[in-house]
């Protein structure tokens, strides 16, 4: 017996109907915003996320790595924003427009302890406006977040906001962090004695000293801010309140990677017994990405939601429509040797996009007939001799149960054919 990876998760059809669902409404939202879809390698060089100055966990622990048969190093890639900045940079996108709109949906891959939400092949779906810095951007990438979670229905929406500044804040901030962490360094964990080297930033995303008082009451980034940062937050801020948008300011909030700078935000929504897992997405600004990949100068913004979270939390809170496969008809033959004339009905059908389909087995129609039930086609369609010799199909209505003889002309009519 073989069994599926660990953290990995079969979709099954009357599942995958569900993603399909999702997908064609996100496909709508982001339309409205004018993003237009892009679609990267799953597999980049390593490079493209081992960046020097990456210590999140997320890269330094979490990535799958391999060499290939020609000695490069391959990594699978264990988020999107990276690869689509190095496509970006090497098409050189960044020349057709001021701001390059995209959105995505695929799949990442991260060795992570699986749990509720959280698995080692998981699909994001998110944006990224690159190219044009400014807080009108930034709230509107904000906006279409909040928009994402209140089209689909969720309740609570809530978008949690932190601003690390532009290099120099982040400089001063980071000399602030480090001197008061190292006051209380005996009071880390073994982890963040080492991120106190590297990135003290990190210290506050760690699971295990985040919830103490030290990171608690540690220094605020928004304390930080040069003027020209303080000012965008300021602007960001003012557009949500304008729109409404319901938001609070996390001090602590500096997400999982390393590449962000200015404006910083998770989304969440009010979904029970969801724990962590109501953090459905996030993001922020990485003014730094594009020089740490060797291009030029380029801002960008952008937001992943997690797809296998964000689809239960639509179940869990009872706004997943009712999605089930619908079959048009299901033709029922009496004897194998009508089966030549249904096949020509059946394609007829298919002709008109009319989903339909044939029982093939040979078994009695009594045992045809439990079959049809179960799949329970809008109309059943029999072909014996007397509709063989007059060129007709009996066709039955399974919600009525009335049922006619007519001709092919007039059940593609009937079925709506185009
Ligand atoms: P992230 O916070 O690492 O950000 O991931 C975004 C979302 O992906 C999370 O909020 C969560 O819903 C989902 N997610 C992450 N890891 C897993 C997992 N192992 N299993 C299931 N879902 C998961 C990013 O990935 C950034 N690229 C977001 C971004 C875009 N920043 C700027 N642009």
């Amino acid at each position: 017996m073989n069994y599926k990876v660990k953290g990995t998760y079969d979709l099954l059809p009357e599942e995958a109907i569900k993603w399909e669902y999702v997908t064609n409404k996100l496909k709508e939202i982001f339309k409205k915003y004018n993003y237009k879809e892009i679609r990267t390698p799953i597999m980049e060089y390593s490079e493209v996320f081992h960046r020097e100055g990456e210590f999140s966990d997320m890269v330094q622990k979490e990535t799958y790595n391999f060499v290939d048969k020609g000695n490069r190093n391959i990594t699978l890639r264990p988020e999107a924003t990276a690869g689509i900045m190095r496509s970006v940079i090497e098409n050189k996108s960044y020349a057709q427009n001021d701001i390059l709109k995209y959105y995505y949906i695929g799949p990442n891959y991260r060795y992570e302890r699986p749990q509720k939400g959280r698995f080692r092949e998981f699909y994001q779906f998110g944006i990224e406006a690159i190219g044009l810095k400014s807080p009108y951007v930034d709230a509107e990438v904000i906006m279409l977040a909040s928009d994402i979670i209140t089209e689909f229905g969720l309740d609570g929406v809530l978008i949690k906001l932190n601003s690390l500044g532009d290099n120099e804040s982040r400089l001063r901030y980071q000399k602030v962090l480090e001197e008061y962490f190292n006051s209380h360094k005996t009071g880390l964990c073994n982890d963040c004695q080492v991120r106190l080297d590297n990135n003290p930033l990190r210290i506050l995303d760690c699971k295990i000293d985040g919830p103490k008082d030290i990171v608690k009451n540690a220094p605020k980034s928004i304390d930080y801010l040069t003027d020209n940062s303080k000012l965008h937050f300021e602007k960001v801020l003012k557009v949500l309140d304008e729109n409404k948008i319901n938001y609070e300011i996390d001090h602590n909030l500096v997400r999982g990677i390393d590449y962000y700078s200015e404006t910083v935000f998770e989304i969440h929504a009010h979904i029970k017994d969801f724990g962590n897992a109501n953090t459905l997405g996030g993001g922020g600004a990485y003014d730094n990405l594009s020089i740490d990949l060797g291009g030029p100068e380029l801002t960008g913004i952008g937001f992943s939601f997690g797809m296998e979270r964000f689809i239960e939390a639509l179940e869990v809170s009872g706004v997943m429509p009712n999605m089930e496969y619908i079959l048009d008809a299901y033709i029922i033959t009496f004897d194998e040797s009508f089966n030549q004339f249904a096949s020509h009905v059946l394609k007829e059908l298919r002709d008109a996009n009319i989903t339909s389909e044939m029982d093939y087995d040979t078994k009695s129609v009594k045992s045809k007939m439990k079959k049809a039930i179960k799949l329970n086609p809008k109309y059943l369609i029999f072909i014996g001799e007397d509709e063989v010799k007059n060129n007709l199909v009996s066709v039955k209505d399974t919600e009525t149960q009335e049922q006619q003889q007519m001709k092919l002309e007039e059940l593609l009519k009937l079925l709506g054919g185009k």
